[in-house]
């Protein structure tokens, strides 16, 4: 059998986050040197000059001038906590997957984040929220790496960089912190208008949650899955909170802003704390495996678009429950390392063109962020799978790896691993046919609708999350300096439906423009309302 990797300390990697001893009796160096003094420097008399040979002052000093890493360049404010997930067992007939299996226990970390603001920033502004779950199953680590709004912004990776430079604050003055009220974010997004849709969810409730435990989150891309036959079934994750989803007017949001900025971080904390756990169903929507890969005409592989689930039903297939805090919030939360390429063997990607940008982009930046390509060993970052990995040496390595060949196969070491077979469960890549094309720096037709669905969603809510929705165009487009912003905004929002066009355009003191596309109807989905058929109340 092919030996784990053996941390420093003797545990093998993959045993979990443990916590280093600080539990000598007396205060030390870091060589273990022992103290009797730490208020002051040492010094030619007590009046005199501090001497350089301290070299408990320098440690001291240097250790803290470290102290800070970069922040995350995206979802830089977040907070965290552990759980369990429980699969349900109904998958198998889609994946293979394990921890899917019936009854399997599999611990989880989930990190919550706004986007846009610095670690610093208040937790109730109007933004998207990350919900980043990291999986330690027995067949490796899945991290499933999504938002609380099922569409993005853009179609292509390569706008990323574009899309978030106009979103974070503007390099002149560096504000507004953490919203979306500036004039680069709604100078993008009226002219790249692929970004309608995930605008328009901005601007509802839903860029306002109550709580992380009262939100949905949405993996968005489509994902490949492969059952234990090979066959494949396209699909799209869900979280569904038991708490159901809740929003913060904007009024509140602005008050809490002020009077608790860790209005989201506490309210999470405290709730496991005091046992009320939060919990989530994973869901899955379901779709064939067509080689168009489209569904009831929407193209699957348009990170703009979602399935309505009036179409395909979100079916359950597990529980995720959050019981217990981080210990520290360093060490877990801000180097914990998510990437949406950390899949199990029954979960695969799709051609989506924004994923595959991604897959590249996580361990990238986590190299600079996590000092070199070792973050894996990391307590928080370690796979609770047994490890033989052949990756040695690196800034910030901390296994002692033994022997002399770090390859395979190799006649030196009896570490030489074994390469799985097709009965030990690798992960093996679906065998998807590639079109032949020629090369193209283009979009498809089938990504080119920016409308339609930003006029399902206005259409599906009821009169209050219209109301809101309007008070949020006016004000937001309103803190733009720029008037021919605001005309291009209201442009947009013509096309989606002159009804949500004319009140803001009355709110902004301008004339509402004509739609320059083809208002269509469309059907209304109720389950995209936060208060669907509740509305109104009895
Ligand atoms: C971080 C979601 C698109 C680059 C994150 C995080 C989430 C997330 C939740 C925070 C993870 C954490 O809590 O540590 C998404 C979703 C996307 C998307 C749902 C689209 C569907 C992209 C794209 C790129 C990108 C297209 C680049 C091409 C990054 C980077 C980070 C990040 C660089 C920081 C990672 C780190 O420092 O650990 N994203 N993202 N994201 N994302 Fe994305």
């Amino acid at each position: 059998e092919a030996p784990a990797t053996v941390s420093p300390t003797g545990r093998p990697s993959g045993a979990g986050p443990e916590l280093r001893e600080q539990d000598g009796e007396w205060l030390t160096t870091a060589q273990g040197n022992r103290l009797y003094d730490t208020d002051h420097s040492l010094k030619s008399g007590a009046r005199g000059p501090v001497l350089l040979q301290d070299h408990h002052l320098r440690e001291k000093i240097t250790h803290f001038d470290h102290e800070r890493i970069p922040e995350r360049v995206v979802h830089a404010r977040g907070a965290a906590a552990h759980g369990v997930f429980e699969g349900y067992g109904n998958a198998a007939e889609v994946t293979r997957a394990g921890f899917l299996k019936a009854g399997v226990e599999t611990p989880v970390f989930v990190r919550f984040s706004t986007v846009l603001g610095s670690r610093g920033s208040a937790d109730t502004v109007r933004d998207t929220r990350g919900f980043a779950t990291k999986f330690y199953t027995d067949e490796g680590t899945f991290d499933l790496v999504g938002n609380n709004i099922p569409v993005f912004f853009i179609q292509d990776a390569i706008k990323f960089p574009d899309v978030i430079h106009a979103g974070k604050p503007q390099p002149d003055r560096e504000i507004p912190q953490a919203q979306s009220a500036h004039d680069t974010f709604w100078d993008f997004v009226t002219l790249h208008t692929e970004a309608t849709h995930h605008t328009l969810w901005n601007m509802s409730d839903r860029g306002l949650p109550r709580s992380f435990r009262m939100m949905e989150g949405f993996g968005i891309h489509t994902f490949r899955l492969v059952n234990a036959e090979g066959g494949t079934t396209l699909a799209k994750f869900h979280w569904k909170p038991k708490l159901g989803v809740h929003s913060l007017l904007w009024e509140e949001a602005q008050l809490l802003g002020g009077l608790d900025p860790d209005f989201h971080r506490r309210d999470l904390a405290d709730a496991i704390e005091a046992g009320a756990f939060p919990q989530w169903e994973l869901g899955i929507q379901t779709f064939p495996d067509t080689p168009d890969q489209t569904f009831e005409g929407i193209d699957l592989l348009d990170p703009t678009n979602l399935v309505p689930e009036e179409l395909a039903p979100v079916q359950p297939i597990g529980l995720l429950t959050l019981n217990a805090n981080p210990t520290n919030y360093f060490a877990e939360t801000e180097q914990v390392a998510f990437h949406p390429g950390h899949l199990v063997p029954g979960i695969d990607v799709t051609d989506d063109p924004l994923l595959t940008g991604r897959l590249f982009s996580y361990l990238d930046t986590q190299i600079s962020r996590l000092g070199g390509p070792n973050f894996a060993q990391i307590p928080i970052n370690r796979t609770h799978a047994p490890v033989n990995d052949m990756l040695r040496d690196g800034m910030h390595q901390t296994a002692v790896h033994a022997g002399v060949a770090a390859y395979r196969p190799n006649s030196l070491d009896g570490g030489c691993p074994f390469l799985a077979g097709a009965d030990d469960n690798p992960y093996v890549e679906a065998p998807v046919t590639v079109p032949e094309a020629s090369k193209v720096r283009e979009a498809p037709e089938t990504f080119a609708d920016h409308f339609t669905q930003p006029r399902r969603f206005w259409r599906s809510m009821s009169p209050v999350e219209r109301e809101h929705i309007v008070a949020a165009y006016t004000f937001e487009l309103g803190k733009c300096y720029e008037q021919a912003i605001k005309e291009r905004g209201l442009q947009v929002l013509a096309n989606i439906d002159p009804d949500l066009c004319a009140p803001v355009a009355a709110g902004l003191g301008l004339p509402a423009p004509e739609p320059t596309v083809p208002i269509e109807d469309v059907d209304p989905s109720p389950a995209l309302s936060q208060l669907g058929d509740s509305w109104p109340p009895e």
